[in-house]
């Protein structure tokens, strides 16, 4: 796992962009595992699947082969944000992600390329020999505004407050979910992105 950088941190940390950077400097593939957590809520939303249909998840998730890992904007809205930490928790939908990362890195790797990945469970779970381990974390607060200046920058309504409400919301739901919490990994460099 020499060629694997795992980067894990709570939303709006900044680790997307700390990801983009180490990508470009060294090379490597970017892929942002969110946004596969992120395509499954989409395709609820689009399809009107109540994220409590376990079942029909299921059913769904058993007949796609390859999930796009391409970013697009609508992917950041704050109903898909939200939506994504609940259906984040069900085991088969970790599985079904975690599978789609390894397929897309194992990929990348036959290429001799190295990937970094970021996460929030990368460097705990998915990845857990890569040799380099970061972990990003900011004050709720900073990670709040910061967020509010996006959405207001790509034109789209927000709130503070009730940004910052929902970024407490999700933090609390990845922290405490039963599979793959929000954790530091062992031997993580933490880095306090605040500033
Ligand atoms: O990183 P991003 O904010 O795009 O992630 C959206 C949501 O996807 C997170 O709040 C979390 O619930 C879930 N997620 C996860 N594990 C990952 C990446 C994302 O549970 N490795």
């Amino acid at each position: 796992m020499k060629k694997i950088i795992t980067i894990d941190g709570p939303a709006g940390s900044g680790k997307e962009k700390i990801a983009k950077y180490i990508s470009k400097k060294y090379n490597l593939f970017h892929l942002d595992s969110g946004i596969l957590y992120r395509r499954v809520a989409k395709y609820l939303i689009d399809n009107k699947i109540s994220y409590k249909n376990e079942k029909k998840i299921k059913i769904i998730l058993k007949s796609i082969k390859k999930i796009s890992h391409r970013k697009h904007i609508t992917l950041r809205s704050e109903n898909i944000s939200n939506l994504t930490s609940l259906i984040a928790i069900y085991p088969f939908v970790r599985k079904f992600v975690n599978n789609q990362q390894k397929l897309a890195v194992s990929n990348i790797l036959k290429k001799n390329k190295g990937c970094v990945i970021d996460g929030r469970d990368i460097g705990t779970k998915v990845f857990k020999n890569a040799k380099i381990k970061l972990f990003i974390d900011a004050n709720i607060e900073i990670r709040a505004k910061r967020r509010h200046k996006q959405l207001i920058e790509q034109g789209e309504k927000s709130i503070y407050s009730h940004i910052l409400k929902d970024l407490k919301l999700r933090d609390k739901t990845d922290i405490n979910r039963k599979e793959s919490p929000l954790r530091i990994p062992v031997g993580a460099i933490i880095i306090d992105n605040s500033k």
